[in-house]
Protein backbone atom coordinates (compact mmCIF):
# COMPACT_ATOMS: atom_id res chain seq x y z
CA UNK A 1 0.00 0.00 0.00
CA UNK A 2 2.64 2.61 0.58
CA UNK A 3 4.71 1.93 -2.40
CA UNK A 4 1.39 1.96 -4.30
CA UNK A 5 0.57 5.44 -2.52
CA UNK A 6 4.21 6.56 -3.55
CA UNK A 7 3.45 5.80 -7.18
CA UNK A 8 0.49 7.62 -7.36
CA UNK A 9 1.77 10.75 -5.44
CA UNK A 10 4.58 10.33 -8.28
CA UNK A 11 1.81 10.97 -10.91
CA UNK A 12 2.24 7.15 -11.58
CA UNK A 13 -1.88 6.32 -12.22
CA UNK A 14 -4.17 4.94 -14.49
CA UNK A 15 -7.80 6.00 -15.19
CA UNK A 16 -10.53 3.66 -13.54
CA UNK A 17 -14.17 5.07 -15.67
CA UNK A 18 -16.25 3.73 -12.44
CA UNK A 19 -18.62 5.28 -10.49
CA UNK A 20 -18.13 5.93 -6.45
CA UNK A 21 -20.77 6.72 -4.53
CA UNK A 22 -20.02 8.91 -1.40
CA UNK A 23 -22.62 8.41 1.58
CA UNK A 24 -21.78 10.70 4.23
CA UNK A 25 -24.33 10.55 6.75
CA UNK A 26 -22.01 12.44 9.51
CA UNK A 27 -20.03 16.06 8.60
CA UNK A 28 -16.56 15.36 7.63
CA UNK A 29 -14.15 18.13 5.25
CA UNK A 30 -11.32 15.79 4.88
CA UNK A 31 -12.69 12.04 4.10
CA UNK A 32 -14.89 13.49 1.63
CA UNK A 33 -12.97 15.88 -0.42
CA UNK A 34 -10.57 13.98 -0.65
CA UNK A 35 -12.19 10.88 -1.75
CA UNK A 36 -14.16 12.90 -3.87
CA UNK A 37 -10.52 14.23 -5.63
CA UNK A 38 -9.14 11.01 -5.48
CA UNK A 39 -12.36 9.39 -7.65
CA UNK A 40 -12.30 12.47 -9.85
CA UNK A 41 -8.49 12.21 -10.90
CA UNK A 42 -9.16 8.52 -11.61
CA UNK A 43 -11.39 9.74 -13.96
CA UNK A 44 -14.27 8.06 -12.18
CA UNK A 45 -17.86 9.58 -11.74
CA UNK A 46 -19.17 10.73 -7.93
CA UNK A 47 -22.49 10.52 -6.99
CA UNK A 48 -24.11 10.42 -3.45
CA UNK A 49 -24.47 12.16 -0.27
CA UNK A 50 -22.47 14.96 1.10
CA UNK A 51 -24.88 16.55 3.76
CA UNK A 52 -26.91 14.33 5.28
CA UNK A 53 -29.26 17.26 6.18
CA UNK A 54 -30.47 17.78 2.77
CA UNK A 55 -31.07 14.58 2.03
CA UNK A 56 -34.15 12.71 2.59
CA UNK A 57 -32.73 10.61 5.42
CA UNK A 58 -34.05 14.04 6.83
CA UNK A 59 -37.68 12.74 6.37
CA UNK A 60 -36.71 9.18 7.95
CA UNK A 61 -35.44 7.12 5.45
CA UNK A 62 -33.71 4.17 6.12
CA UNK A 63 -29.62 3.86 5.42
CA UNK A 64 -30.59 0.65 3.66
CA UNK A 65 -32.89 2.34 1.49
CA UNK A 66 -30.85 5.25 0.81
CA UNK A 67 -27.50 3.19 -0.22
CA UNK A 68 -29.95 0.64 -2.31
CA UNK A 69 -30.99 3.93 -4.17
CA UNK A 70 -27.11 4.79 -5.63
CA UNK A 71 -26.36 1.20 -5.90
CA UNK A 72 -29.13 1.19 -8.94
CA UNK A 73 -28.08 4.24 -9.62
CA UNK A 74 -24.63 2.35 -10.55
CA UNK A 75 -22.17 2.58 -8.03
CA UNK A 76 -18.92 0.63 -8.28
CA UNK A 77 -18.11 1.29 -4.84
CA UNK A 78 -19.39 2.57 -2.05
CA UNK A 79 -17.35 4.86 0.55
CA UNK A 80 -19.53 5.33 3.86
CA UNK A 81 -19.03 7.40 7.13
CA UNK A 82 -22.03 7.16 9.80
CA UNK A 83 -22.88 8.09 12.85
CA UNK A 84 -23.44 4.45 13.95
CA UNK A 85 -20.80 1.85 14.64
CA UNK A 86 -20.73 -0.98 12.45
CA UNK A 87 -22.93 0.57 9.62
CA UNK A 88 -20.45 0.30 7.16
CA UNK A 89 -20.03 -3.37 7.79
CA UNK A 90 -23.70 -3.92 7.61
CA UNK A 91 -24.10 -2.06 4.15
CA UNK A 92 -20.94 -4.69 3.09
CA UNK A 93 -23.24 -7.20 3.91
CA UNK A 94 -26.56 -6.26 2.49
CA UNK A 95 -25.05 -5.46 -0.77
CA UNK A 96 -22.78 -6.97 -3.58
CA UNK A 97 -20.76 -3.74 -4.05
CA UNK A 98 -17.30 -3.06 -2.27
CA UNK A 99 -17.58 -0.40 0.89
CA UNK A 100 -14.97 1.33 2.08
CA UNK A 101 -15.64 3.03 5.50
CA UNK A 102 -14.97 6.18 5.93
CA UNK A 103 -15.31 6.44 9.69
CA UNK A 104 -18.30 4.90 11.89
CA UNK A 105 -19.20 6.93 15.08
CA UNK A 106 -16.39 6.07 17.64
CA UNK A 107 -15.53 2.77 16.12
CA UNK A 108 -12.99 2.93 13.36
CA UNK A 109 -11.64 4.94 10.30
CA UNK A 110 -9.31 2.87 8.40
CA UNK A 111 -8.27 5.14 5.66
CA UNK A 112 -7.30 7.96 7.90
CA UNK A 113 -4.84 4.85 9.43
CA UNK A 114 -3.72 4.62 6.23
CA UNK A 115 -2.74 7.85 5.60
CA UNK A 116 -1.42 8.24 8.89
CA UNK A 117 0.81 5.02 8.80
CA UNK A 118 1.74 6.30 5.11
CA UNK A 119 2.74 9.70 6.11
CA UNK A 120 5.13 7.78 8.88
CA UNK A 121 6.62 5.64 6.75
CA UNK A 122 7.05 8.79 4.57
CA UNK A 123 9.04 10.46 6.97
CA UNK A 124 10.90 7.81 8.48
CA UNK A 125 11.28 4.86 6.16
CA UNK A 126 9.92 2.32 8.08
CA UNK A 127 8.02 1.29 11.38
CA UNK A 128 11.64 -0.03 12.85
CA UNK A 129 12.71 1.50 16.24
CA UNK A 130 9.95 4.13 16.47
CA UNK A 131 7.88 5.36 19.70
CA UNK A 132 4.61 6.88 19.15
CA UNK A 133 2.73 8.62 21.17
CA UNK A 134 -1.24 9.19 20.57
CA UNK A 135 -2.69 11.82 22.34
CA UNK A 136 -6.33 12.93 23.20
CA UNK A 137 -9.70 11.78 23.18
CA UNK A 138 -8.53 7.82 23.83
CA UNK A 139 -12.15 7.05 24.57
CA UNK A 140 -14.02 8.08 21.55
CA UNK A 141 -11.91 8.64 19.07
CA UNK A 142 -11.97 6.36 16.22
CA UNK A 143 -8.68 7.64 14.10
CA UNK A 144 -6.87 6.97 17.59
CA UNK A 145 -7.84 3.56 17.77
CA UNK A 146 -7.52 2.40 14.16
CA UNK A 147 -4.14 3.64 13.90
CA UNK A 148 -3.12 1.80 17.18
CA UNK A 149 -3.95 -1.44 15.26
CA UNK A 150 -1.63 -0.45 12.15
CA UNK A 151 1.22 0.34 14.65
CA UNK A 152 0.62 -2.75 16.92
CA UNK A 153 0.67 -5.06 13.32
CA UNK A 154 4.26 -3.28 12.78
CA UNK A 155 5.76 -3.39 16.23
CA UNK A 156 5.66 0.15 17.22
CA UNK A 157 5.74 1.20 20.38
CA UNK A 158 3.30 3.12 21.78
CA UNK A 159 2.27 5.88 24.53
CA UNK A 160 -1.15 6.05 24.88
CA UNK A 161 -1.45 9.99 26.33
CA UNK A 162 -5.12 11.04 28.12
CA UNK A 163 -6.70 11.75 31.23
CA UNK A 164 -8.51 8.27 32.71
CA UNK A 165 -11.82 9.09 31.26
CA UNK A 166 -10.62 9.95 27.79
CA UNK A 167 -8.01 6.64 28.04
CA UNK A 168 -8.51 3.54 26.08
CA UNK A 169 -9.46 1.20 28.69
CA UNK A 170 -13.28 2.87 28.17
CA UNK A 171 -13.24 2.36 24.66
CA UNK A 172 -16.15 0.01 24.52
CA UNK A 173 -14.52 -2.27 21.40
CA UNK A 174 -12.00 -4.07 23.79
CA UNK A 175 -9.07 -2.37 21.46
CA UNK A 176 -6.82 -2.73 25.02
CA UNK A 177 -7.38 -6.28 25.13
CA UNK A 178 -7.10 -6.83 21.96
CA UNK A 179 -3.50 -4.62 21.73
CA UNK A 180 -2.60 -6.96 23.97
CA UNK A 181 -3.27 -10.45 22.43
CA UNK A 182 -1.78 -8.97 19.43
CA UNK A 183 1.55 -7.99 21.59
CA UNK A 184 1.75 -4.57 21.33
CA UNK A 185 3.81 -2.80 23.17
CA UNK A 186 2.46 0.56 24.87
CA UNK A 187 1.78 2.25 28.61
CA UNK A 188 -0.86 4.45 29.41
CA UNK A 189 -0.38 8.02 31.25
CA UNK A 190 -2.05 11.47 31.74
CA UNK A 191 1.28 12.83 31.72
CA UNK A 192 2.46 14.76 28.60
CA UNK A 193 5.96 13.60 28.46
CA UNK A 194 7.13 13.94 24.37
CA UNK A 195 10.75 13.97 24.99
CA UNK A 196 11.54 10.41 23.90
CA UNK A 197 8.70 10.50 20.82
CA UNK A 198 9.20 9.91 17.14
CA UNK A 199 6.08 11.02 16.94
CA UNK A 200 3.50 12.96 18.78
CA UNK A 201 -0.29 11.86 16.97
CA UNK A 202 -2.92 14.48 18.52
CA UNK A 203 -7.08 14.18 18.54
CA UNK A 204 -9.62 16.27 19.42
CA UNK A 205 -11.85 15.68 22.55
CA UNK A 206 -14.69 14.34 20.12
CA UNK A 207 -17.31 16.53 22.14
CA UNK A 208 -20.42 15.32 19.81
CA UNK A 209 -19.68 11.62 21.34
CA UNK A 210 -20.50 12.01 25.05
CA UNK A 211 -23.23 10.63 26.72
CA UNK A 212 -22.49 12.49 29.53
CA UNK A 213 -22.27 15.95 29.49
CA UNK A 214 -21.18 16.23 32.83
CA UNK A 215 -17.83 14.24 31.79
CA UNK A 216 -17.11 16.43 28.65
CA UNK A 217 -16.85 19.21 30.99
CA UNK A 218 -14.40 17.51 33.45
CA UNK A 219 -11.97 16.82 30.42
CA UNK A 220 -12.56 19.75 28.39
CA UNK A 221 -9.57 21.70 27.57
CA UNK A 222 -7.41 18.81 29.15
CA UNK A 223 -4.70 19.73 26.61
CA UNK A 224 -3.30 22.25 24.60
CA UNK A 225 0.07 22.06 23.40
CA UNK A 226 1.69 25.47 22.30
CA UNK A 227 5.61 26.11 21.16
CA UNK A 228 6.39 26.13 24.70
CA UNK A 229 5.42 22.58 25.16
CA UNK A 230 7.73 21.25 22.84
CA UNK A 231 10.97 22.24 24.68
CA UNK A 232 13.37 19.18 24.57
CA UNK A 233 11.31 17.16 21.58
CA UNK A 234 13.55 14.97 19.59
CA UNK A 235 14.34 17.18 16.20
CA UNK A 236 13.25 15.02 13.96
CA UNK A 237 10.06 14.36 15.54
CA UNK A 238 6.78 14.95 14.14
CA UNK A 239 3.01 16.18 14.96
CA UNK A 240 0.05 14.30 13.44
CA UNK A 241 -3.54 15.60 13.89
CA UNK A 242 -6.61 13.76 11.74
CA UNK A 243 -8.23 17.14 12.10
CA UNK A 244 -10.53 19.57 12.61
CA UNK A 245 -8.77 20.67 15.72
CA UNK A 246 -10.06 22.34 18.58
CA UNK A 247 -7.77 23.87 20.72
CA UNK A 248 -5.38 20.99 21.48
CA UNK A 249 -2.64 22.29 19.03
CA UNK A 250 -2.00 26.17 18.95
CA UNK A 251 -1.75 27.41 15.25
CA UNK A 252 1.78 28.85 15.99
CA UNK A 253 2.94 24.69 15.83
CA UNK A 254 1.97 25.13 12.23
CA UNK A 255 5.54 27.48 11.26
CA UNK A 256 7.39 24.31 13.32
CA UNK A 257 9.44 21.93 11.48
CA UNK A 258 7.66 19.31 13.71
CA UNK A 259 4.02 20.27 11.89
CA UNK A 260 3.29 17.72 9.59
CA UNK A 261 -0.16 17.72 10.00
CA UNK A 262 -1.73 19.52 6.56
CA UNK A 263 0.87 17.18 4.98
CA UNK A 264 -0.70 14.03 6.32
CA UNK A 265 -3.91 15.23 5.80
CA UNK A 266 -2.51 15.82 2.03
CA UNK A 267 -1.45 12.45 1.65
CA UNK A 268 -4.75 11.50 2.54
CA UNK A 269 -5.96 12.34 -1.37
CA UNK A 270 -2.62 9.79 -2.34
CA UNK A 271 -3.88 7.05 -0.06
CA UNK A 272 -7.22 6.87 -1.33
CA UNK A 273 -5.88 7.32 -4.98
CA UNK A 274 -3.94 4.29 -4.42
CA UNK A 275 -6.49 2.09 -2.58
CA UNK A 276 -9.31 3.36 -5.16
CA UNK A 277 -6.82 1.81 -8.13
CA UNK A 278 -6.56 -1.38 -5.96
CA UNK A 279 -10.44 -1.69 -5.45
CA UNK A 280 -11.44 -0.77 -8.87
CA UNK A 281 -8.34 -1.29 -11.01
CA UNK A 282 -7.67 -4.19 -13.63
N1 LIG B 1 -9.78 13.28 9.56
C1 LIG B 1 -11.10 13.28 9.21
O1 LIG B 1 -11.77 12.25 9.15
O2 LIG B 1 -11.58 14.52 8.90
P1 LIG B 1 -13.06 14.79 8.41
O3 LIG B 1 -13.98 14.47 9.55
O4 LIG B 1 -13.09 16.24 8.03
O5 LIG B 1 -13.35 13.88 7.24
Amino acid sequence: MFEKTKEVKEGRYGQLDKTVALLFFEPSTRTYGSFDSAAKRMGCKVIGIQDPDTASLKKGESTYDTVRMFVGYGADALVIRHPRAGAPKYVAEAFDVPVINGGDDGHEHPTQAMLDLFTIWEKFGGFEGLKVGIMGDLRYGRTASSLAYGLAKWGVRMRFIAPDLLQIHWRNDRLEEQLREMGADFEKTDQVKLDDLDVLYVTRIQKERFVDETEYKKVKGSFHLGQNSLKGVKNKMIILHPLPRVDELSPDIDRMDHAWYFRQAENGLYVRMALLELILGD
